[in-house]
């Protein structure tokens, strides 16, 4: 193979349902882009959960040997039913792949999961502030149903609302 091709391979990812041994690399994309990171003890908490469920972002076109390099993940979301509701609970995509679809991607099997598990409807809170969060699921179909004010303190200690959004999954 031509040095140029390994340099040129474009990564592509397949989405997986996420197992406790992708969790350190989860916890490494929440902290890049969460003021209040997840480590991955509290992501494998919520994750052994019988009520909670996960996908993953991962490369499927990495060179085998894994001395040269290591798949990447692209991002993963989290998400909870129980009682006929779904709750996004954190998603979050490496900010070398963003705006590729990955976010779309991991949405649409975490929505896709919680109607195969026989939720109504899913629930997500996003910071007002967070433009790209709130595109990507007015997107999907998410409409705001409620809001909360001074709800995230970011590192400035400026406090900004948060935005309670709904899909109904019917
Ligand atoms: C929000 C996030 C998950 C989006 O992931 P992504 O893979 O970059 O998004 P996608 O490529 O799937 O984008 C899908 C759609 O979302 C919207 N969108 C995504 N990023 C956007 C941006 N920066 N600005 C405006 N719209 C955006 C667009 O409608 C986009 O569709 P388009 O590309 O056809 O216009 C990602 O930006 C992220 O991880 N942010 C930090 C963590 C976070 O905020 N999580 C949500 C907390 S509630």
């Amino acid at each position: 193979m031509p040095l140029t091709d390994f340099f040129a391979r474009k990564p592509e990812f397949e989405i997986f349902a996420l197992e406790t041994a992708d969790l350190p690399q989860a916890a490494a994309i929440h902290k890049s882009r969460f003021t209040h990171a997840w480590s991955d003890g509290e992501l494998h908490s919520l994750l052994i959960q019988d009520t909670v469920f996960g996908f993953i972002a991962r490369q499927n076109n990495a060179y085998t040997r894994p001395f040269i390099t290591q798949p990447f993940v692209g991002g993963f979301v989290l998400s909870r039913v129980a009682a006929g509701e779904a709750e996004i609970l954190t998603i979050g995509v490496d900010p070398r792949f963003s705006r590729l679809g990955l976010g779309w991607r991991l949405m649409r099997a975490a929505l896709r999961e919680a109607r195969d598990q026989a939720a109504e409807a899913v629930f997500l809170e996003v910071d007002e502030t967070n433009a790209a969060a709130i595109a990507l699921y007015r997107k999907l179909g998410f409409a705001k149903v409620g809001e909360r004010r001074a709800y995230y303190q970011g590192v400035n200690g400026v406090k900004t609302g948060a935005l309670v959004m709904r899909l109904d999954l019917g």
